[in-house]
């Protein structure tokens, strides 16, 4: 079933790039979706599609990755707490973009309160584009698979045990406020309002490249002068776009903007230019420079013991340099060159998309995506990848 006419529309209202979840993913959603409205032609549910909000958010609730944990990301929180308690003006203003059913924002709540830091320092608030989500979020109830990296003593301290979950207690519910909003919609945050730290964590790996970039946008428009932005570790955006730089421990993925004076342009669009310090940053400030690692020879270690044969070390190490180095679609390709020599394609796959979301032009990774999507029959992807590499060969972007 040729479902592209469903995913256009998917990728001008709401950025997701059906690719992302699965090749097959969009095809059984719409083929459910046909049969449930009893419609023969993807033509015509694509009309419906379009025209009611009631179906389109049915999709988007299918659709909707929400997989998400209280303190997901581990020693970032108390990173953060430390941060806020040492700002130099307060309120520090904080956003959860794209905050699933909450655990991302109480999370931080969770750990300003146990960290004493006075109410009166901190403001949250927390948008997602799913309604169920926000309403879960809202109601502050979670099932066990929302605790895995919670110690418990915090879980007895702070919820209540009932018959569908653990509720949060109130007066931490009460300190983050929650609404419906869309990252592609620059109405989704009211008036000028701006903030200080945004989340926008694990979303931006299932949009599509010009989404992305409109997603960033606002991003941009709803941060502060000095403000900062934290990704999740696969969506290092200083890699894809220009405008942000590695600010702070590499291993909690927070950017700043870019200086203007620093950026170049690439391709008509802006990319990164070679990391300069910049001494501009006020006194007050309690921002720990980037400091930029030496260059790992990890990698050609790894890619010598994968020639080798050596699959198991050579795993073993590509991990090492990438849980020390900025993540680089160099490192992401070879990792997935090794799981597909030891027959993992799913994992092969999401690598080879990650070094793909590091530098959309890496053909190494375009060409892998391209055997993996021949080897499983999925011609959709085929097609789309032999053009992408088409484009490529002739100089154009991918
Ligand atoms: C995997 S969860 C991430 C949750 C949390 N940020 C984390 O890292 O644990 C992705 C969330 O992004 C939301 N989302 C997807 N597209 C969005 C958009 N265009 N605007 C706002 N939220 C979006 C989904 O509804 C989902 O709840």
């Amino acid at each position: 079933m040729n479902v592209a006419i469903v995913a256009e529309l998917l990728r001008r209202r709401i950025g997701l790039d059906p690719l992302s979840l699965g090749a097959n993913v969009l095809p059984h959603l719409v083929a459910q979706r046909m049969s449930a409205l009893r419609v023969d032609e993807v033509s015509v549910y694509a009309a419906i599609l379009a025209d009611s909000v009631a179906e389109f958010e049915e999709v988007v609730e299918k659709l909707v990755v929400s997989e998400t944990w209280f303190f997901r990301g581990g020693k970032l929180f108390p990173y953060l707490v430390e941060r806020i308690r040492r700002a130099a003006t307060h309120p520090v203003r904080i956003l959860s973009a794209a905050c699933s059913t909450g655990e991302e924002p109480y999370s931080l709540a969770l750990s300003l309160v146990e960290s004493g830091v006075p109410r009166e320092q901190w403001e949250l608030e927390a948008i997602d584009l799913s309604a169920r989500n926000i309403e879960r979020a809202r109601r502050g109830c979670f099932g066990n698979s929302s605790f895995r990296e919670t110690p418990l003593s915090m879980r007895r301290k702070y919820f209540h045990e009932k018959a569908d979950g653990w509720e949060l207690d109130e007066s931490i519910r009460n300190l983050v406020r929650f609404h419906r909003g869309n990252i592609l919609d620059a109405d989704s945050i009211a008036g000028a309002r701006k903030f200080d730290l945004i989340f926008i964590r694990n979303v931006l790996i299932y949009l599509c490249a010009e989404a992305r970039t409109l997603a960033l946008d606002h991003i941009e428009r709803w941060l502060s002068a000095d403000g900062v932005v934290c990704t999740g570790h696969a969506e290092p955006i200083n890699f894809t776009d220009g405008r942000f730089r590695t600010v702070g421990p590499h291993e909690f993925f927070l950017f700043e903007r870019r200086p203007v004076s620093e950026r170049t342009t690439r391709r008509g669009r802006v990319s990164v230019a070679p990391r300069r310090r910049s001494n501009s940053r006020p006194a007050s400030s309690p921002r720990v420079p980037a400091t930029p690692l030496p260059e790992s020879d990890l990698l050609i270690r790894a890619r010598s013991e994968a020639n080798a044969g050596a699959l198991e070390t050579a795993l073993a190490t590509c991990k090492t340099h990438l849980s020390t180095a900025e993540p680089s679609a160099a490192a992401y390709s070879l990792l997935g060159l090794i799981h597909r020599a030891r027959q993992e394609k799913a994992e092969a796959e999401a690598c080879f998309r990650k070094a793909l979301y590091l530098d959309p032009l890496h053909e190494e990774s375009l060409m892998h995506l391209l055997l993996l999507a021949q080897e499983s029959g999925d011609g959709q992807s085929v097609g789309r990848y032999q053009g992408r590499l088409a484009r490529l060969s002739q100089g154009g972007a991918s």
